[in-house]
């Protein structure tokens, strides 16, 4: 029997309620929501908000094949500290996440850490080459939900009809990385006048408008849920409310440096701030706040893409694109939205547990008789990011030296704490 956990004096933020009320934990689940608990470990949540522990839709963990960058157990940690207590695994490794082998192997080494649930998204192609589809069914089967070949968007229209109706029939979900590579060869930064200024080849707007309209409409055609990943520009949002007002079986994300970070940035000529699809305009960045709060955008995911630090310190034309996100989400999100905190749980939580499919453990209210995972955030903390603490094996964290506002106290995966007092347990 694991220990029983009390934490106490906080404030619980579930959909429907906010009560200050202690809560204790045995064997997993959440028993008794109640004044004056005691248990065997005891955690201070005074001042913070008690809920239900975050998911998100889309961390590179990099393992197999780009250890040197992160680890399953490294990037798990990064999500406990952070407040999570499931990722969604994408599947550009190396090998990718094509195959039954390599989706067990992303499981078992998500369980061998320990920290958080790993959920393994599957390549929509095999290889992630927009030629042949994956076994989507095999696969789906082994229990995928979520199908993606992030990092490229699937380029061939009728390849993407296939796997929609493929998708429709196994009640799975697709998740486009949408950017029309023709468009975006070379490209370092967002096209604008600032990138003519700096000298610096341009990723235009269009090249993910173009694949949010045609991928809207290959679900109108064939009924297929759709999730939208890191959409960055002001039309793809208008795009998407447009398709939901239809009410088409949509979903979208956005990232938490595309809500806070601007295009001005690659000014600095420094490959912390390059990544995919680009920081965009202070426009762009009102679009999206927008669309979180009219429901257009369903979750903020954070695209946590570790990499190695000589490969960030290359010249900006060739480094890889990518920043970490897992420590700093919350954070980030309180100091760059107008969102209430329920709002804020809704998106890094509750919803994208229903996207992902698990909400049956995940995304739940702090209840007697759920599962204990819950983090506890104190939401006025100011604090700055330590590469040196950082639990991530990469550094690449454009936050360095900014003022974040929110931070995670505690974190508890199936009722046993993984950070107590912002310390990673183990
Ligand atoms: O910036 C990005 N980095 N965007 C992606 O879509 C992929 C990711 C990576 O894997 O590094």
């Amino acid at each position: 029997m694991s220990k029983s956990v009390v934490i106490k004096g906080g404030t619980i933020v579930n959909r429907d309620s906010e009560i200050k009320s202690d809560v204790r934990i045995e064997n997993g689940v959440i028993v008794e929501v109640a004044k004056n608990l005691k248990a065997d470990v005891q955690l201070d949540a005074s001042g913070c908000i008690v809920t239900s522990g975050f998911v998100d839709l889309h961390a590179h963990l990099r393992e197999p094949g780009r250890e040197e960058a992160e680890t399953i157990e490294t990037g798990s940690r990064a999500g406990a500290l952070g407040g999570y207590t499931a990722l969604v695994a994408m599947p550009n490794t190396d090998p990718p996440q094509d195959s039954i082998a390599v989706i067990d192997f992303v499981r078992e080494q998500g369980k061998r850490a320990g920290l958080v649930d790993v959920v393994p998204s599957g390549c929509i192609t095999l290889g992630r080459q927009g030629e042949t589809l994956a076994p989507m069914a095999e696969l789906a089967h082994a229990g995928v939900t979520l199908f993606t070949d992030d990092g490229v968007g699937v380029q061939n229209a009728s390849l993407m009809r296939r796997a929609l109706e493929y998708a429709k029939g196994l009640g799975v979900t697709l998740a486009q990385h949408c950017e029309v590579a023709e468009l975006t060869e070379g490209a370092v930064m967002n096209e604008c006048q600032c990138c003519t200024d700096l000298g610096l080849p341009g990723w235009p707007a269009i090249a993910e408008e173009l694949m949010v309209f045609r991928d809207i409409e290959l679900v109108r055609m064939t009924g297929a849920s759709m999730h939208f990943l890191h959409l960055s520009t002001e039309r793809s949002v208008e795009l998407v409310r447009a398709a939901k007002r239809d009410g088409l079986p949509i979903t979208a994300e956005v990232t938490p440096h595309h809500l806070s970070l601007t295009q001005e940035l690659l000014g600095t000529y420094d490959p912390v701030f390059k990544v995919n699809p680009p920081l965009r305009s202070a426009q762009d960045i009102r679009a999206l706040k927008a669309g979180l709060l009219d429901g257009t955008i369903d979750a903020i995911a954070t695209d946590h893409a570790p990499h190695p630090r000589r490969d960030k310190e290359m010249s900006l034309d060739i480094a890889p694109p990518g920043m970490l996100g897992l420590e700093t989400a919350l954070g980030v999100v309180l100091g760059n939205s107008e969102l209430e905190i329920k709002d804020v749980v809704a998106l890094l939580s509750w919803n994208p547990a229903r996207i992902a499919r698990i909400d049956a453990e995940h995304g739940r209210p702090v209840a007697i008789g759920e599962p204990a995972n819950i983090c506890i955030f104190d939401p006025d903390l100011a604090w700055s990011v330590d590469l040196e603490r950082l639990a991530s094996k990469s550094i690449n964290s454009p936050y360095v030296g900014r003022t974040l506002r929110g931070k995670i106290r505690h974190t508890l995966f199936k009722g046993t704490p993984t950070v107590i007092d912002g310390q990673a347990q183990k």
